[in-house]
């Protein structure tokens, strides 16, 4: 059986990037093939690195507010890797309809909050400000609106009285662990379900 090619993006440590790599063996339909970021010293680079999976940077900054530009040199690595599905996993750079259209369908976001509560940054300290009882993560599939496509599962954590945005996010980032390899194996035999954990 060939296996589906799995291009991951990432702008730092590549917590989530590991979990899928990890995920991705034995009878897994998927296989990681790249890598890829928008900073050189982002760290999961080297987490792939030493997992023996191709990696590329390609910096955001020089193209300034030019995001197609930007996107025009993005896209490069992830056709020559020949990737059928793009993982974003901490991938801080919001993407054009330019760029997301060419992955329509084939594209996975995971975002630290219940969507479609809370879309945008700071999820953590908001849903403690509203005073929610519960809080956690979302795997989609990207569309041109920013946190917003079909959701394919959604992991739950309680939020305890003395919980702050760092130890929430920690307790949702462990949730997100799990979540998207699970998503990412049904996603890449075709199964559009959703994993719905905790
Ligand atoms: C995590 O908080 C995740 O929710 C968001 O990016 C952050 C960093 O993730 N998507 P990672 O450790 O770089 O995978």
């Amino acid at each position: 059986m060939s296996h589906k090619r799995v291009a991951i993006l990432i702008s730092g440590g590549g917590s989530n990037m590991v979990s899928l790599v990890e995920s991705m063996t034995g009878d897994h339909p998927a296989r990681p093939c790249l890598v890829l970021s928008n900073i050189a010293s982002a760290g999961g680079l080297t987490k792939a690195a030493a997992a023996g999976i191709p990696t590329a940077v390609v910096d955001h900054k020089p193209f300034g507010k030019d995001r197609a530009a930007f996107e025009a040199e993005l896209v490069k690595p992830i056709l020559d890797a020949g990737a059928d599905i793009v993982c974003l996993a901490g991938f801080m750079r919001v993407l054009t309809d330019g760029f997301v259209s060419q992955f329509q369908g084939r594209m996975l976001n995971i975002h630290p909050s219940l969507l479609p509560k809370y879309t945008g940054l700071n999820t953590h300290a908001r849903a403690l400000e509203a005073g929610d009882r519960q809080h956690g993560c979302t795997v989609h599939e990207v569309t041109a609106v920013l946190d917003d496509g079909p959701i394919l599962g959604q992991a739950r954590v309680d939020v305890a009285a003395n919980d702050t945005p760092e130890t929430l996010a920690a307790k949702v980032l462990v949730e997100e662990h799990k979540l998207y390899p699970a998503v990412l194996r049904r996603y890449a035999a075709g199964d559009r379900t959703p994993v719905i954990l905790g």
